[in-house]
């Protein structure tokens, strides 16, 4: 028989934490190596519900699915996600898993690892971990229909500290899913826009965590983080120029007003377009503190009555039918 205890009350100026985990991740056979809790009562007491190194049976199983919810205390948080890291790519190509559900597992754990990989950006273990984002984005958009508009949804969240860098990412290999990329070169697209920013990691963290506008010299020592990016991403070992230049030149603008090489029109390369459009896209539609969100048909709107001269239009005009196409298909 299982052993249920309650769990004492703690001190109201310490106060544990508790995070709600995805429950419909944990499985029969399944040994976990933290404690499952849930919430009862007025305060939504946390209660021990199930120990760790102990084996999830059917019975305890069936009892996790009827619950409301599952929590975990929020110090035990990176070996949970390491839980979700080793399950993440089986989860992205079943096709059983609600696409909303799984949309917001992938995003999250992709957030997780952002987040290490922005502490320490020339950490080799870098390239094999974004590959497995973005592998992991594009068995997802592969694995459903409804993915692509799933995943976009889900960039509405704001919840982490690298939400851009992924959003960009999602748009990205969405965008060149829509223009029917093959799988090669979207993992490709994918891995570029994932890093694109990368280089901001050496910018100082109080330019790059300002909230507002620059100034002048801000904005110049702001302008160097494509060239950093490029630097890392070399150190961590990506060779292809296609990664490279994505990274390299998404603040290029078509008119050659763009940093860091003032290149224009079709000298810019289609990975570096694409990111650009993503980028300019996410940086006005996402609320940010600072600012309020736009909605995804007046950001295009805006994109394409004010930035002609510096994004290239016919990407804008994709991301425009490919927005309608998921609406389309959100109605269906
Ligand atoms: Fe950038």
């Amino acid at each position: 028989m299982k052993q249920i205890r309650i769990f004492r009350r703690y001190d109201e100026s310490h106060p544990p934490s508790f995070v709600e985990i995805e429950k419909w991740l944990l499985d029969v056979n399944d040994i976990l190596e933290f404690d499952l809790f849930r919430s009862e009562g007025k305060f939504s007491e946390k209660i021990l519900f199930w120990s760790k190194n102990t084996i999830i049976d059917t019975e305890i199983k069936t009892e996790i699915d009827q619950m409301r919810a599952l929590y975990i205390r929020q110090s035990d948080l990176p070996l949970y996600n390491l839980f979700v890291d080793k399950i993440v790519q089986a989860v992205a190509r079943n096709e059983h898993i609600p696409i909303i559900k799984k949309a917001a597992v992938i995003y999250r754990q992709a957030s997780v690892i952002l987040d290490e990989m922005f502490e320490n950006p020339e950490e080799l273990e870098n390239v094999p971990k974004s590959k497995k984002v973005v592998n992991t984005f594009v068995d997802t958009i592969f694995s459903d229909s409804y993915a692509i508009e799933s995943m976009i949804k889900i960039t509405a969240y704001d919840y982490y500290t690298h939400t851009h860098s992924i959003n960009v990412c999602i748009y990205s290999l969405s965008l060149g899913s829509f223009l029917e990329l093959n799988a090669i070169t979207l993992e490709e697209l994918g891995m570029s826009a994932l890093l694109h920013d990368l280089g901001k990691s050496r910018v100082d963290s109080k330019i790059t965590n300002k909230k507002g506008h620059l100034t002048d010299s801000e904005f110049e020592e702001m302008k160097h983080h494509p060239l950093y990016g490029h630097t890392i991403a070399l150190k961590i070992g990506i060779r292809d120029n296609r990664i490279l230049d994505g990274i390299r030149h998404h603040h290029e603008k078509l008119d050659g007003s763009g940093y860091p090489d003032g290149l224009m029109g079709k000298n810019i390369t289609l990975f570096a377009r694409i990111i650009g459009v993503c980028d300019v896209f996410d940086a006005i539609s996402t609320k940010r503190s600072y600012k309020d969100s736009m909605s995804s048909y007046d950001t295009l709107m805006l994109m394409k009555k004010t930035m002609q001269h510096h994004l290239d239009m016919e990407i804008v005009d994709a991301f425009i039918r490919m927005q309608q196409h998921d609406d389309i298909l959100s109605a269906v």
